[in-house]
């Protein structure tokens, strides 16, 4: 069945915990909501776990419609949401709208997602007035990487802290459907998640929260040497593939691949009238 904004609603009131991950193209989307996931969030983070890029500052509207279509054709039962790409919500209300507006009709997402806390709230607002579910992302913001100077746990201190729960709660005020609680201690996320009445969905923030996202290349092993610290590899996919790209040239270099079983067979005197 089709999740929805309401599935999420749902599952907080009934202390079902919300799975979400990342995805950024049809195959891995599909495996993904196969699984059972959900809800699949299209992040920004395709800038640098498939572009390369050294942080998502650079990822544009036409990168975000691109991935969340793909993603689009293969979800069919999560939640598909939108990332909303630096500088396309900062700039204005009108701007704000007009891109989660792309993202919903040209990309085909249920609902978008945008970083940050009171300061985004009349985007919050408009979009939401336009009938597009918005998830807000508090607490380590990439977007906001350069203000941070890293990527640091934030809300540490007894202000910061005091701060992230009143974004959360300006969020929520706002029309947010949920928050991502991104690299928060956990305590304070758990005092979050009970302090608002939408899904708090959590990524290095503990497991009090309501859901939990994580990039999908991270889980797996598939994406380098930075792991960090809120990450659990549930599988070494990048080992294997790497076994599996070897083996490939080893065989191809022997000439063990391709074997007759690969081959295409035709009729020995089709052949010979060739020669
Ligand atoms: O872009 C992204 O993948 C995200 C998640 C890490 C929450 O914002």
């Amino acid at each position: 069945m089709k999740n929805t904004v309401s599935t999420f609603k749902m599952q907080k009131e009934s202390k079902d915990k919300i799975t979400m991950l990342t995805a950024y193209d049809y195959s891995t989307a599909k495996l993904i909501d196969e699984a059972g996931v959900n809800g699949i969030l299209v992040g920004d983070s395709l800038g640098m776990v498939m572009l390369g890029y050294e942080d998502t500052l650079s990822v544009t509207m036409e990168d975000m419609i691109h991935h969340i279509k793909a993603v689009t054709r293969g979800a069919k039962n999560a939640l598909v949401v939108g990332d909303m790409p630096f500088m396309s919500y900062q700039t204005s209300v009108y701007d704000a709208v007009k891109n989660a507006g792309r993202l919903v009709q040209e990309g085909h997402c249920q609902a978008v997602k945008l970083e940050g806390g009171e300061s985004v709230c009349p985007q919050i607002k408009a979009i939401v007035e336009a009938s597009i579910p918005v998830m807000a992302h508090i607490g380590l913001t990439p977007q906001s990487v350069n203000a941070f100077g890293g990527f640091k746990v934030q809300g540490k201190s007894e202000d910061a802290a005091k701060r992230i729960l009143q974004e959360a709660k300006a969020v929520e005020k706002a029309g947010a459907f949920a928050v991502v609680l991104e690299c928060i201690p956990d305590k304070l996320a758990k005092i979050v998640t009970e302090e608002i009445n939408i899904p708090t969905i959590g990524i290095g923030a503990g497991s009090d929260c309501d859901g939990q996202i994580l990039v999908y290349q991270d889980m797996l092993g598939m994406f380098g040497g930075f792991k960090p610290k809120f990450v659990k590899r549930f599988a070494n996919v990048g080992e294997e593939m790497t076994k599996a790209f070897k083996g490939y040239i080893e065989e191809t270099k022997a000439k063990t691949f391709p074997a007759k079983e690969h081959c295409f067979k035709i009729d020995d005197s089709v052949i010979e009238k060739l020669y």
